[in-house]
């Protein structure tokens, strides 16, 4: 596979890969009589000249010349390909790579375009499509004793976001609290992750009101799912919150049709955690990492909470419920308050959380808000690290006035302009002082506590919440890396930040 790009002469090979210059020369001679125009996204097969050793030859386009060569770029243009390859057992990626990160980024790219999701297919899935099974990646430039972590660290990452993938696309009817719950014992088996699963019973027990009250109207009852991940080596402790609601119908408060057909997915903030404790694992990320999967199924029936109960979440704290669809923010609040028990040095939550976040940003950007802006922008960094995008967005204190209950702590929704950063605001009213600190984490407190992460006497635990409602799912066309359906997102941010964390301390 060799790359090409767009230029005002026409197109052109970009200059890398263990290509014999007369070959390189007769393919770039060709390549208008091919079609190919160099452009993002574009991938085109043509036979191989015979001096090589493959069957086809495939060009994948970066887009204009003038636009530099970066990780993303390689990464898309890989995923893109190999995304189109099915069928072909083995690919030879020569696109540019000349430093790790770009390596890395062609390796990643390349295994993140080889997947399917099949296990509702009653017939074994064709040859013609079966994703690429292996990919040669061709390097130059780069250490040799660098690369063995290179490819490691890809097929870590990558099968963590393929698992991220295949849980958002399996039917609810089968993923529900208690088999999720199941799931994540499986997948820790092995790895130096303690697995604690807190069912109905234990829940009750713990006074988690918000998961009670949102699983309460589903026949398969909430989970808890706690995962510790405590390397001898580590400083710091962060603490991953994952929304998992494994079908969100609204409730009560019932969505209509179409607004539900892609609900299936509204535990992606689950499957993303899950994944990068785990991946977190397996790299040995000398970070002490407690996971939090918050699991519920949100259904309407004689037993769902109804719109104005008022409920009561880990901690004390009152919410009135005046929309069950605004359920995740409630399971939220009783995962933060028991991530915030332990005493982590930061708080990660990721969630699905709302539909103006899809408004705001669309399908292909998260939102990243929190108490703290540092700590938010290494967040965002950490996703363009990664190569997933991410925009920081605020969480302005004035609209706080906008939860206020008549009879509890607070409502459940807020102002439905900025409905995104109404959810934030709630989800920060359960993100206590750190341990040690003075006060007491009562309404009173909670409500004086601005959300930049202070209220001028306690500073809060740095914490950020990320909304992915938006780029968990992909309703339209694959593109780059992207496939339809569940996309996995933000499982390799999460495992970089872990990284920075480790590497530069908080
Ligand atoms: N899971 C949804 C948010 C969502 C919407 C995710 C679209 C992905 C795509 C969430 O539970 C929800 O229903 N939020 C409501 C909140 C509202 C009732 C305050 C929303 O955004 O409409
Ligand atoms: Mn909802
Ligand atoms: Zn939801």
């Amino acid at each position: 596979m060799l790359a090409v790009v767009s230029d005002t002469q026409g197109p052109r090979l970009l200059p890398q890969g263990p290509l014999p210059p007369q070959i390189r020369a007769a393919v770039e001679e060709s390549l208008e009589t091919f079609g190919v125009t160099g452009a993002t996204g574009e991938v085109t097969r043509v036979p191989a000249p015979q001096q090589l050793q493959a069957r086809v030859l495939v060009l994948t386009g970066m887009g204009p010349a003038q636009d530099d060569v970066t990780g993303p770029s390689l990464r898309r243009a890989a995923g893109a390909a190999t995304r189109n390859l099915s069928g072909l057992d083995t690919v030879a990626l020569a696109l540019p790579t000349g430093d790790a990160d770009r390596a890395a980024a062609v390796a990643e790219g390349a295994l993140l375009g080889s997947y399917r999701f099949d296990r509702y297919r009653s017939v074994p899935t064709p040859a013609a499509k079966r994703p690429v099974s292996a990919v040669t990646v061709c390097v130059e430039g780069v250490d040799e004793a660098l690369l063995e972590g290179i490819v490691t660290r890809s097929q870590v990452l990558v099968s963590a976001v393929h698992d991220a993938r295949d849980l958002v696309n399996t039917s609810p009817a089968d993923l529900y609290p208690e088999t999720f719950a199941a799931h994540a014992v499986e997948a820790a088996r092995g790895l130096p992750v303690d697995v604690t699963v807190l069912d109905e019973n234990a829940l009750a027990e713990g006074a988690y009101g918000g998961l009670i009250a949102v699983g309460m109207g589903s026949a398969r009852p909430p989970r808890l799912v706690r995962l510790d991940y405590c390397p001898q080596a580590a400083r710091l402790h962060l603490a991953l919150v994952g929304k998992g609601i494994t079908f969100d119908s609204g409730g009560l408060s019932l969505k209509p049709a179409k607004g539900m057909e892609n609900m299936k997915s509204d535990m992606a903030g689950a499957a993303a955690v899950l994944n990068a404790v785990l991946a977190a694992a397996r790299l040995q990320v000398p970070v002490r990492i407690t996971g939090w999967l918050a699991l519920a199924e949100n259904m309407p029936s004689g037993t769902a909470q109804r719109p104005s109960d008022v409920i009561t979440i880990r901690g004390g704290k009152t919410v009135e419920v005046t929309n069950t669809d605004a359920e995740g923010r409630l399971v939220l609040a009783d995962a933060l308050v028991a991530a915030c028990e332990t005493g982590p040095d930061a708080i990660v939550d990721i969630a699905t959380l709302t539909g103006a976040q899809v408004v705001a940003l669309g399908n292909l950007i998260s939102a990243v808000m929190a108490n703290d802006d540092a700590f938010r922008d290494r967040v965002c960094e950490a996703a363009r690290a990664a190569g997933e995008r991410a925009w920081p967005m605020p969480l302005p204190p004035e609209m706080r006035a906008s939860l206020d209950s008549s009879v509890a702590d607070l409502g459940n929704v807020g102002d439905r302009a900025g409905g995104m950063l109404a959810a934030g605001l709630f989800l920060s009213e359960f993100v206590a002082p750190p341990a040690g600190a003075e006060g007491t984490a009562g309404a009173e407190g909670a409500a004086a506590q601005a959300p930049d992460g202070s209220d001028g006497e306690r500073p809060s635990i740095p914490w950020a919440h990320i909304d992915i409602a938006g780029p968990s799912y992909n309703t339209g066309k694959a593109h780059g890396c992207t496939p339809v359906g569940g996309t996995g997102v933000f499982v390799r941010s999460l495992v970089r930040l872990a990284e920075d964390l480790a590497d530069r301390g908080l």
